[in-house]
């Protein structure tokens, strides 16, 4: 089954470093590529950055530098930290490109040609942290923005709309579609939100300069999310550098799924789809929210000097460390707390004892009785609990990864391998060879454990590829030709495979407290 599979992450303001929000969400959406391409599928994997508006241009001022400037410094961060957490994006949009700028003049005239445009007035109160005007309650005359905690500005000036409500109708059959947009609880959200009735939104802005121009309108620049969530089809273009919005050129979408934070769900499912459609294009096949982070049960803030800088993280934990904990221990879709000591609790216990205590001592015992070969005909006759159960927990795996919750597909793997430890205390296999009539029995059971490490091994591929490449590596598989549909089968570790010398495929995280 080869399926073309485009996945997205946000495009990322540029107004500051990544922090961990921006790591967590893009950390998720290489777990999910990383699957899809793990079951044959070819994945176009899709980040970038979001550079235009009113709030890179302040920032940029702030600096006193030169938009662009301040913009290809960012960006160069983003790009650094995605290679030291081994993110495989296929593609890296920057909306200050002139291959994007053609992208959104094309785009624009598809929507003019549906007669979707009109000069409108637009008053009322902005924030330019989330670069939307806010619903603020008739008296307050010194409104805030609940998100930002910043005070609103107020604007009124004559600016370009887009006619959302004309799509009132297709937009709730398509937001009432299974599996469109998940979790479950944000569908219900945005179900209530188009229920009220669907408004028309300004598309362009004037006295801002960092933005697109609109062509036929010489003061006004694009409006930052009318530019931005256009980086998805720029980037998916066939190739990414043709300048031309045709068929032939959009083979790559509709994107399959856009993951998003809960706070940006409106844009996606309901202005954005709105958009394509009046384009004449079809809308992005789901929508997945995922929940807020917070440290230590506090909102993450540069106010309040909590924030929890991803490099630090990973300079501390490493990166398998801060992916697994991300992925294993925060449901996905729902709000998670980052906690330091549960962060080093679980990464030691699950990836340093479990697994790699498992792997370490069986390669041991392995070596040490059986030297470079275990005497078996057939391995895929070796039976034990083991065959069955990770046949079990594979499937327990593939239907979790499936639905998003990387929780389960992680704790799957878990279970594995707690069961694999067990298997190997309740067998005894140190006592069993002191009779050498044990032999091929023992063999067996070493093989099973083995075996069980060698399927652990690929199933973590997925969420900590570099751990998942040192244990296959002990094991003396080559990774790079791993395929689900090929590799899970019981029984494919071959007996004579010489496993190479043990030595800790994860070293514990040193914590103290104080
Ligand atoms: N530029 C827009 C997205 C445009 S997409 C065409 C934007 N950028 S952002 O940098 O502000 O946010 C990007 C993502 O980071 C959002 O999905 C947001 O939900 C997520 N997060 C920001 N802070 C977060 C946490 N504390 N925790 C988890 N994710 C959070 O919005």
């Amino acid at each position: 089954m080869n399926m073309k599979y485009t996945i997205t992450t946000p495009l990322y303001y540029v107004n500051d470093k990544p922090h961990l929000g921006s790591s967590y969400t893009t950390i998720a959406c290489d777990a999910l590529a990383r699957f899809h391409r793990l079951n044959g599928n070819t994945v176009l994997f899709l980040t970038g950055v979001d550079e235009h508006g009113q709030k890179i241009e302040r920032t940029a001022e702030s600096k006193n530098l030169q938009p662009q400037l301040h913009c290809d410094e960012i960006a160069a961060k983003y790009k650094y930290l995605w290679d030291k957490l081994n993110i495989s994006y296929d593609r890296f949009v920057r909306t200050s490109s002139p291959e994007h700028t053609s992208i959104v003049h094309q785009f624009f005239s598809k929507v003019l040609k549906s007669d979707d445009v009109y000069m409108g007035r637009q008053s009322g109160w902005y924030c330019v942290g989330c670069e939307e005007y806010k619903d603020v309650e008739e008296n307050d005359k010194t409104p805030e923005c609940s998100i930002h905690k910043k005070e609103l500005e107020w604007r009124d000036e004559e600016n370009l709309f887009f006619k959302l409500s004309k799509y009132q109708q297709q937009i709730e059959l398509l937001i009432q579609q299974d599996g469109f947009i998940s979790p479950k609880s944000r569908k219900n959200e945005i179900i209530k939100f188009v229920s009220k009735g669907l408004k028309d939104f300004s598309i362009s802005r004037v006295n801002l300069r960092w933005g697109i121009n609109v062509p036929g309108h010489i003061d006004h620049t694009f409006y930052v999310w009318f530019d931005a969530l256009l980086g998805y089809v720029s980037g998916s273009l066939h190739d990414h550098y043709s300048l031309e919005l045709t068929e032939k050129s959009l083979t790559n979408w509709p994107a399959n799924i856009h993951v998003i934070g809960k706070d940006i769900l409106r844009f996606h499912a309901v202005y954005w789809p709105a958009m394509l459609l009046s384009a004449g294009m079809k809308p992005p096949l789901r929508v997945f929210g995922h929940g807020f982070l917070t440290r230590e049960g506090q909102k993450m803030g540069k106010s309040l000097g909590n924030v929890l800088d991803p490099i630090e993280l990973l300079e501390f934990g490493g990166i398998d460390a801060m992916r697994w904990y991300l992925l294993r221990d925060i449901e996905f879709g729902e709000d998670g707390d980052f906690q330091m000591r549960r962060f080093v609790d679980i990464v030691n216990s699950d990836l340093s004892n479990t697994i790699g205590n498992l792997l370490n001592r069986t390669i041991t015992m392995s070596k040490k009785w059986f030297s470079d070969s275990l005497p078996l005909d057939n391995p895929s006759l070796v039976d034990s609990p083991l065959k069955e159960l990770s046949k079990i927990k594979i499937n327990e795996y593939m239907k979790s990864f499936n639905d998003n919750n990387f929780k389960k597909s992680a704790n799957a793997i878990i279970d594995l391998a707690n069961s694999a430890n067990l298997y190997l205390n309740e067998r005894a296999p140190w006592k069993l060879i002191k009779d050498i009539s044990n032999t091929y029995i023992v063999a067996q059971d070493i093989y099973s454990v083995l075996e069980s490490c060698r399927l652990i091994g690929i199933l973590l591929n997925p969420l900590v590829p570099n751990l998942s490449n040192r244990i296959l590596k002990q094991l003396n598989i080559d990774s790079s030709s791993i395929l689900f549909e090929k590799s899970l089968n019981w029984g494919l570790l071959n007996p004579s495979n010489v496993l190479n010398d043990p030595s800790p495929v994860m070293d514990k995280i040193e914590f103290n407290e104080s």
